[in-house]
Order: structure tokens, then sequence, then C-alpha cells
């Protein structure tokens, strides 16, 4: 665990966890960090807690024993966020210590009750609501609901002018000894714009048109210091990261890189050699292309490349007459994610009928997920030259409509 004051007396304690699933779904190439504060005044408070995923948090205590704060000082456990990633250590907090208070919003109050029992101390808190902790240090509350769950709030500390955003601002990837964005050599700030894209678009696209108004509301406090629930903090420039976030709730709209990523599966390999064609007319026209075979890419790989790209290509095959179903799964999730209006074009091979396309557009309209297709391009076992020219001119209309959508 890194321990590190950020100012005087506060302190962010964070853990890498690597080789899990986020969210027991969400695959981890760089895995992930847990981040928690301590505002230290008369009275101290810890913001969000550190825990492992097995909720084991005797790590934080002996951390905490380090800069002389022993569980028993904590008299606030402000709760910006209840998924269980960050308040899951108070179930093993309150078998050692029964006198402190939780501060959540209206909404977090039956949540902490559901998940923590209903014999403790909870004091609600609404917009703008203040906490002084003495020695000039002061909390104030800011809720943004379903930023990631309905009663998520930010926290800001007056004196220091540090935002505590907990899911807001977030991103993967682990810590190993340089926090802040100003002490990130170009390799790592690289890692964690990548990996921001990543986590916002695993973990928060649905909620974009809440983050959007997330942000403006984060905009109007004067911040000097962006501290979130994952990932590193943001003191050199914090709006580096708010301005990210507002491109990223752009690209769940349609908008993206001049980037296509090309979802396919092939059962025979007819699907396969007109995905490679597609892939050369793409690269020869400059244009990066992510190449996402299913059922083999993880699905935390395939919502990020299709959330980053303006453009999408889905080449399936027909099964069973419907679409191959790998790729039915991972357009349903797209669905389910609320990435919409993406520029796209579907081909894929068929033997006996076509069911393909059908399948794609029912998902589509089943989650009204708006995305502009140019004309499908349908072939019987092989594709022909005909049909190799018809992939080629669609991939060209594809390109022109994405212009409008280049960020
Ligand atoms: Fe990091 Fe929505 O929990």
């Amino acid at each position: 665990m890194i321990k590190k004051e950020l100012t005087n007396d506060i302190y962010m304690f964070s853990m890498n966890l690597e080789d899990l699933l986020f969210e027991s779904m969400w695959e981890l190439p760089h895995g992930v960090t847990m981040n928690s504060y301590i505002v230290k005044g008369e009275k101290t408070a810890i913001i969000d807690g550190v825990i492992g995923w097995n909720g084991v948090p005797e790590t934080l205590y002996e951390i905490l024993g380090e800069i002389d704060i022993s569980p028993d000082d904590i008299d606030y456990v402000v709760i910006n966020h209840m998924e269980p990633d960050h308040s899951g250590w108070i179930e093993d907090f309150k078998q050692i210590k029964d006198d402190f208070t939780i501060i959540t919003t209206e909404k977090g109050k039956p949540l902490v009750e559901a998940f923590y029992g209903d014999d403790l101390t909870i004091k609600v808190v609404q917009e703008g609501d203040s906490l002084a902790l003495g020695n000039g240090k002061e909390l104030t509350f800011h809720p943004i609901p379903n930023v990631h769950w309905p009663e998520t709030m930010v926290t800001y500390e007056t004196t220091s002018k540090i935002l505590f955003t907990c899911d807001m601002y977030g991103a993967f990837g682990t810590i190993d000894q340089h926090i802040f964005d100003d002490e990130m050599t170009p390799e790592e700030t690289q890692l964690y714009e990548a990996e921001s894209v990543r986590y916002f678009s695993n973990v928060l696209t649905t909620f974009s048109p809440m983050v959007k108004r997330a942000i403006t509301k984060t905009k109007e406090l004067d911040i000097k210091m962006i501290a979130p629930g994952h990932g590193p903090l943001y003191r050199d420039n914090p709006n580096k990261i708010i301005e990210d976030y507002t491109t990223y709730t752009k690209y769940a709209s349609g908008f993206g890189k001049k980037e296509v990523t090309i979802l396919w599966g092939s059962m025979y390999g007819s699907t396969k050699r007109a995905v490679e064609y597609a892939e050369k007319i793409l690269k020869d026209a400059g244009v990066k292309v992510n190449l996402l075979r299913l059922p083999y890419a993880t699905e935390s790989d395939i919502v990020t490349n299709v959330f980053r790209s303006a453009g999408v290509i889905i080449a399936a095959s027909t099964y069973e007459y419907r679409m191959f179903p790998p790729v039915a799964h991972a357009i349903d999730e797209l669905g389910r994610k609320k990435i919409t209006n993406k520029q796209a074009l579907y081909f894929g091979s068929y033997g006996w009928n076509p069911g393909a396309e059908r399948d794609l557009n029912n998902i589509l309209d089943n989650y009204r997920m708006k995305w502009q297709f140019v004309e499908p391009v349908n072939f019987a076992g092989e594709a022909t030259p005909d049909k190799l020219k018809e992939i080629k001119q669609q991939i060209n209309l594809l390109l022109e409509n994405m212009q409008e959508k280049l960020l």
C-alpha cells in the first residue's frame, strides 16, 4: 500500500489490485488502485475505505499507525459512493469501533443500512452542507447522482481545495510511486490516459448524461487537486482530466478518434478473409484499425475500443439463421452500455439465409442504439471480387461519414 501526505494533515492511501475482474466481469490488463483519504483536524475523517477484494482492511489499519492514527481516532466515515469496492471495509470497521458517524447522501442512507445494518450513526448531507473538523479543515459535500450509483457525491476540502471524487475522474491502472500527474513519465501519462478511457467506458458510459452534469458541478468549485478513488491524482493540471472526461461523454454518443474497430467472428474463414481485405483498405487510407476477434476478445477490450472509435465494422457470419452468437453478444453489451450513434458497416457470409443482419437490427432497435449504417454487404459463401468491391465502396462511405464525428 502506498501512503502519501497530500498537504498538511491530508493523506492518501492507495492499494494496487491485480489479477481480478473488476465488478466481477471487466478484465484489467493493468490492474486498478483503490484510493482512500484521511483528513485530520481536531476530528478525523476517512473518505472512502481501502480494502482488498476480500474485504480485509488490516493493511489500512497498519498504515494508519504510521501517521499516528489508530482506527479508534476516526470520527467520520465519508461515503462518497456505496459500492462495496469503497464501502466494503465498514463491515469490519464496525466490529472494532462503534462510535463513528457515517456521512452520506439521502439516497445513501438506506443503502448503508441494507449493506451494513441499521445500528450505525448516519448523518445525511445535502448539496453544499459542510462539516468543520477543526484546525482549519472543513469538508463540503456535493451530490453527483448516478456517477456511478444514485447515492454518489464528491467531497471538497475548503482550505486545501482538494476535491475527493471517488469514481468520478477515476482511471484503471496500478500505481507504483508516481501518484501525481506532474510526476508521470510520458509513458505513464499515455498509459493512464488509455486506462481512463477503459475505466470510463467499462464503468461509467451508461451514465454519461449524469457525468456531464457532474462535470458542470465540479467546474463550479475552485479546485487545486482532484483526488479520485481509482487511479492517479491531478494537481498540476486538474483541468486535464475534466476535459478528458468531457471528451469521453462525447465518445458515448457517437464521436471518437480516427479509428475503426472491427468486431468480427468467422466459423470457417469466409468472413475472416473479407475482414483481412477490409483491414488493408482501412490501413491504406491511414486509419487506425482495432481488430477484435470474437469470442476471443475480452468484454473490456470490446467496449473500450468501440467507445473510443468513430467507426465500427461488424463482420459476422450467419449462424443458425441468426448472427454468430459471440458477435451478437458483443453488440448486446454495447447496447446495455448505451454507446449510441456510431458510424458503422456490417458485412458477413451466410450459407442458406443471411439472418445475421436481421439479428443485428433487432439488437440495435432493442437498445435504441441509433447507429448509422452504410449499406450492408451480405455474401453467400466466399466473397466474390464484386462483393469485395462493394465492401470497399461501403468502407469509403463509412470513412466519409466518420469525418464529422472525429475528435
Ligand atoms: Fe469504484 Fe462504482 O465503484
